[in-house]
């Protein structure tokens, strides 16, 4: 895993929806070479660990974060202000592996949605599945769609999109695509995994664990996965945050 610490002028840092922050920084380095679900690990200043957050697109010499509040560190980073530096260690982790001649469905829930935007345009012409606890939590509908995907939208209170759950969207269409990769929170990653394995299709899924060094040091985000017959322990910052569903214990 090659990763540089980066010292990235704020561009903006835009409230996009209810306590969910858009932050663009300015990504002059043309030899940074970034894989879709791979994360930056964001300094906060005041605290001693960084915050992992998913690279929610990486074009056009722009990084984009998308993040919500969640306790005091993200609540530090929605107040920095374009024009400042922000001290972020990048790419970090192993990304979705894309074969540009399969058909993918991404789905993905909540905070989950930002890293399937830059994932969006590795695929060809995607069906991505979005679901929100509510309205007010929507992100990304427009930015997928300008980037090629055919998008679903379902939110459990039925504020937004069809009522229900992401996976009775894939249930419907999961035979017209060749692979689904997932992000989003674990009981949703367990539903698409088990949705998947019926259907005998392909399945890769992000899992978010507690982090600590974000570079395979402290053993903090261990995750118990399942190699040749064997259970054994791997990081989700180096060997994930993208996994074989198969191989995961859930
Ligand atoms: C690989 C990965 C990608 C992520 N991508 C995004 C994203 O794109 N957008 C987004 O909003 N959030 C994302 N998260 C979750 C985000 O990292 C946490 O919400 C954030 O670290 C919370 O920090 P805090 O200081 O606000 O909260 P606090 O609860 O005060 O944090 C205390 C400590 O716990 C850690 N922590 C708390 N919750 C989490 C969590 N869920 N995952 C990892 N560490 C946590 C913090 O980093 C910090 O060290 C991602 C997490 C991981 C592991
Ligand atoms: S966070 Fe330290 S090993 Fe993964």
């Amino acid at each position: 895993m090659k990763y540089d610490v980066r010292q990235l002028m704020l561009l903006d840092n835009s409230q996009i929806a209810e306590d969910i922050f858009d932050m663009r920084l300015k990504l002059d380095a043309p030899d940074l070479s970034v894989c879709c679900g791979q994360f930056a690990h964001v300094y906060v200043p005041g605290k001693t660990l960084r915050r992992p957050i998913s690279v929610c697109d990486a074009s056009d010499g722009v990084l984009r974060l998308v993040y919500q509040i969640k306790g005091e560190g993200t609540a530090i980073m929605a107040k920095m202000q374009p024009g400042q530096t922000v001290d972020v260690l990048l790419p970090l982790g192993h990304g979705f592996d894309i074969d540009p001649n399969k058909r993918y469905c991404l789905i993905c829930g909540g905070i989950g949605v930002p890293p399937m935007l830059y994932t969006a345009k590795q695929c060809a012409e995607p069906l991505v599945i979005t679901g929100f606890r509510s309205e007010s939590l929507v992100i990304l509908q427009d930015d997928l769609k300008a980037a090629g995907a055919e998008t679903l939208l379902c939110t459990d209170d039925g504020t937004a999109g069809q009522k229900g759950f992401v996976t009775d969207l894939l249930r419907e269409r999961i035979d017209e695509i060749d692979e689904v990769c997932a992000c989003g929170p674990t009981p949703m990653l367990r539903a698409v995994a088990d949705v998947c394995r019926q259907a005998g299709k392909p399945c890769q899924i992000s899992l978010e664990e507690r982090m600590g060094c974000g570079v395979g040091a402290c053993l903090v985000c261990a995750v118990k996965v399942r190699e040749n017959g064997e259970e054994l322990m791997k990081h989700v910052c180096k060997d994930g945050p993208v996994f074989n569903a198969e191989e995961v214990v859930f």
